[in-house]
């Protein structure tokens, strides 16, 4: 994993979320702020937790 001073990237894993490393700065609709050194978005459409992947695409069978 990065560590926090590295620079942002994005990487699609295979059959799986879209991964936000490199220090992800994430600001909610409230204004309210906070850091994290990688995110992972679901990309299935099936996650529970929208925007985010909680490995729904593991039982779904999810390619791409
Ligand atoms: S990509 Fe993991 S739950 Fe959708």
């Amino acid at each position: 994993m990065k560590k926090n001073n590295e620079k942002p990237s994005i990487l699609f894993i295979e059959n799986g979320p879209i991964q936000v490393s490199g220090s992800v700065q994430i600001s909610g609709q409230y204004g309210e702020k906070h850091t994290e050194e990688a995110i992972y978005l679901c990309r299935c459409g099936e996650s529970k937790n929208k925007p985010y992947c909680d490995g729904s695409h593991k039982a779904n069978g999810f390619k791409g």
